[in-house]
């Protein structure tokens, strides 16, 4: 998924014009190439190469992957054991917390990814999709250092977890619609029948939940990938972890500021493409309203305040609304009763847009551009 929304971006914004390409495939080896260029040229590349060819792979100045972590750790050292230099792209996690890497978000730390290009580093990984939007969100107040820290309550879409889930979520809710049908073409049965109906068919053997585990349409899922021992989801380590490393703030950096504490619970939400997070903010010092509201607004060429009153917040800050685009609303913004220097805000941007494969086109042009 990530993969086609990347190709679809590349291709918009005419990213292949002037650049070599292979495409490569770890199943579909020697089948037809996807196409380059927008739409209407209907040009397309040359037939998949085999993605496991490291002396072809080692002819190229960069490599993007969206192929996933298990790819990354098998075929990455391998290249670098054989002496390739190049450029790694990578959109999965497995590389994105080792020293020799930058997470890249330029928007939000350019000047991170401009260090590392300096210092030699050669492997450059798009962040974690939430991450990444919170930052993103968020922009104007971690450039004034104004968090002092934070919490991120998270409603993730179904296609965090892959094309697969999305198709999953959507046969849920049909199952849903076809074993309650009688009843709701029947407005007179009442509301506790259609009730009671639905719940048995969400306990029942009626739904498909192969890839999520259990139901997620009419319900939530208040976990996101795998245990660590501290409580939390890996997902909502990530947001410390990698949210700290992208704005280039770490106790084992000389210099650099300390990690800001950020806290998270991570919930899957029946949407389809565009993660939502609602945030608490402790700010460093009591600044005005206004003054917040104009940080975050245009902070970036993406981010953008919603008025918070109710026909703003239906029309402009919805998955519904967001999905497709790079837009990254930010609204519901206000001070709350726990103190003045306390903030409260909600967000919503496409996971697999800048969430995930916007930053990877964005860094090949960087390296283009900067001429290495
Ligand atoms: N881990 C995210 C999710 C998507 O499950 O929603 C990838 O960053």
């Amino acid at each position: 998924m990530v993969g086609s929304v990347l190709l679809e971006r590349m291709g918009a914004e005419g990213d292949f014009a002037d650049l070599t390409t292979t495409f490569y495939s770890t199943s579909q080896v020697g089948e037809e190439g996807p196409p380059v260029g927008d739409a209407a040229s209907g040009q397309r590349s040359s037939a998949l190469a085999d993605a496991y060819d490291l002396s072809a792979l080692s002819e190229h100045d960069a490599i993007v992957t969206c192929q996933g972590g298990d790819y990354t750790k098998q075929v990455l050292p391998q290249l670098r054991e054989q002496g390739w230099k190049g450029y790694w792209i990578d959109a999965a996690s497995a590389k994105r917390l080792d020293d020799d890497s930058v997470i890249i978000l330029d928007p939000v730390n350019r000047d991170v990814i401009d260090r590392g290009i300096d210092s030699g580093i050669k492997n450059f990984i798009g962040g974690n999709c939430t991450v990444s939007l919170m930052l993103l969100a968020l922009d104007g107040l971690f450039a004034e250092d104004l968090v002092e820290w934070m919490t991120c309550m998270t409603y993730q879409a179904a296609s965090g977890g892959g094309a697969r889930h999305m198709r999953e979520l959507v046969s849920q809710m049909a199952t849903l619609a076809e074993k309650s049908a009688d009843l709701l073409a029947d407005p007179s049965s009442g509301i506790v029948p259609l009730d009671q109906r639905i719940t048995e068919v969400l306990r029942s053997d009626a739904m498909p939940i192969e890839n999520f585990g259990a139901p997620l349409a009419a319900n939530l899922l208040p976990w996101i990938d795998s245990p660590l021992d501290s409580g939390e989801t890996r997902e909502e380590w990530k947001a410390f972890a990698e949210g700290n490393k992208i704005l280039g703030r770490s106790i084992s950096l000389p210099g650099s500021k300390d990690p800001v504490p950020i806290d998270s619970i991570c919930v899957r939400v029946g949407a389809m493409r565009c993660h939502s997070q609602a945030f608490t903010i402790k700010l460093r010092r009591d600044v005005p309203l206004a003054d917040i509201e104009s940080m975050l607004d245009g902070a970036n060429d993406w981010v953008r305040l919603v008025r918070n009153d109710k026909q703003a917040t239906l029309t402009e800050l919805t998955p519904a609304a967001v999905t497709g685009t790079l837009d990254i609303p930010i609204g519901r913004v206000r001070k709350t009763r726990l103190g003045e220097d306390f903030l409260s805000a909600f967000t919503v941007g496409d996971q697999l847009l800048w969430g995930a494969a916007e930053p990877l086109r964005r860094m090949l042009q960087i390296l283009r551009e900067s001429g290495v």
